[in-house]
């Protein structure tokens, strides 16, 4: 027996030595995502690894000999805010001087461990440039409906860039960040391949957003809260909505952004530019309006993003007045679990262009709330008779596609995965003028 309980003790002491003395292998990229950093003929490429590694990217063009070129960046640690603290190494490496519509094999790493070989075509920088954008909001690592369709699509070059209207993973904090790692693996597939550009939504609120920030780069110096880009005939605005709702990270921050907007639509709307870049587009997370059957914000008369708010100190002023003075022209939304189509709205009341083409030069906002890409929260309900100002509604799990066609017409169409990649809904937006006075 007591050769019994020796061989047992041994075999147990080797066990937990095989599972405590193996370290998991961590120089390893992975998550691998691209952004456009808003200068031309340039891209970031961003990865993790679990240990300490240096920041390379090595590149060439489709077809020619792999990895002529090399890029070195930086790594940044980044710290869960969870009990554990757990340590993740976020790399990011610029890479510049770039062809425009030139196809580009990378890999990303360092001597210690290289990503798989992927590829991303370079922004072409005219005006005249026609992209297609796939876009959604709230997908998630569990549930991810639209996300094998949106592979496929991706990998064959139907879209030039992917919009992401936040939330993200369900939620990137949850299991020490693990579940943030695991979502980020998941979106590889589509974000390694076209620049990935988001912006923040409620589920990325803890600690103060940090995963978020951390894990994208967005251009400008607001760690991706809010930010604007040029592509083709578009200027494009993300922002934050949760500065309304998220006060405890400071009142500051909303006023500092509505300054932001406001300066920002300003010089969009300086005539040289409306003129080379006639379509202002916004997205953000938590619509002004919507017809769901929850508890939302935008449910109420009284959406914060739509009025603002006046229980602050100073009153928070909404968003809007400023969007309509300023002409934008389309608004993108989720967070609401449904594909929803506005008519073009302004204060509740619709503009349409003319009852046969509605949407031939309006004379309001057009907003589209596109938050079913999948994820576990499942889909959300309507209430039962829409109001006035919805045009289609849908509870299908997918996603919106855009087509910057020119400086005039915007196709934009609603995918169904439930009804396997089925074109549910289309729009084709038409404005012969630009600006506030297309109001007129
Ligand atoms: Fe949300």
């Amino acid at each position: 027996n007591q050769e019994k309980m020796v061989a047992l003790y041994v075999l147990l002491f080797g066990q937990i030595c095989v599972a405590s003395c193996v370290l998991p292998i961590g120089s390893q990229p992975e998550q691998v995502h691209l952004s456009y950093p808003g200068v031309k003929g340039s891209m970031v490429i961003t990865w993790t690894t679990l240990n300490a590694t240096e920041s390379i990217v090595e590149y060439g063009l489709w077809g020619g000999k792999l990895f002529t070129q090399s890029a070195r960046g930086n790594c940044t640690t980044f710290v869960d805010g969870g009990s554990e603290k757990r340590k993740i190494y976020i790399h990011r490496v610029t890479l510049s001087e770039l062809i425009p519509g030139f196809t580009y094999v990378y890999h990303c790493g360092s001597e210690a461990g290289w990503s798989d070989v992927l590829y991303f075509t370079a922004l072409i920088e005219s005006t005249s440039f026609s992209p297609k954008f796939a876009l959604f909001g709230d997908m998630g690592n569990e549930n991810p409906q639209s996300l094998a369709r949106l592979q496929k699509e991706t990998q064959v070059g139907m879209y030039d860039v992917i919009l992401h209207i936040g939330d993200f993973a369900y939620d990137m904090h949850e299991d020490e960040g693990r579940i943030g790692d695991e979502f980020m693996k998941q979106i590889e597939s589509i974000a390694a391949y076209v620049p990935y550009m988001t912006c923040p939504g409620n589920h990325e609120w803890a600690y103060n957003f940090s995963h978020y920030r951390s894990r994208f780069n967005m251009p400008g110096q607001t760690e991706g809260l809010w930010y604007s880009w040029n592509i083709g005939s578009a200027h494009i605005i993300s922002f934050s909505t949760e500065v309304y709702f998220y006060l405890e990270y400071g009142l500051d921050l909303l006023f500092r952004q509505y300054e932001w907007l406001k300066g920002d639509l300003e010089e969009a709307n300086k005539p040289e530019n409306r003129a080379a870049r006639p379509w202002i587009i916004t997205m953000a997370h938590r619509p002004m309006y919507c017809s769901n059957n929850d508890h939302d914000d935008c449910t109420k008369f009284e959406s914060y993003v739509r009025l603002g708010r006046n229980d602050t100190d100073p009153p928070a002023p909404g968003l809007e007045d400023l969007f309509y003075r300023q002409g934008v022209d389309l608004e993108f939304w989720a967070h609401e679990h449904t594909y929803e189509r506005l008519w073009p709205v302004y204060n509740y009341k619709v503009f349409n262009g003319s009852t046969e083409e509605p949407y031939m030069n309006p004379r309001a906002p057009v907003h589209i709330i596109t938050g079913s890409a999948g994820c576990r929260e499942k889909h959300d309900g309507f209430i039962p008779k829409p109001r006035e100002w919805s045009a289609f509604r849908s509870t299908d799990y997918g996603y919106t596609r855009m087509h910057l066609i020119n400086s005039t017409h915007i196709y934009l169409e609603q995918v169904s995965d439930d009804q396997s990649g089925k074109v549910i809904d289309s729009l084709l937006l038409i404005k012969d003028v630009h600006g506030p006075e297309a109001w007129l």
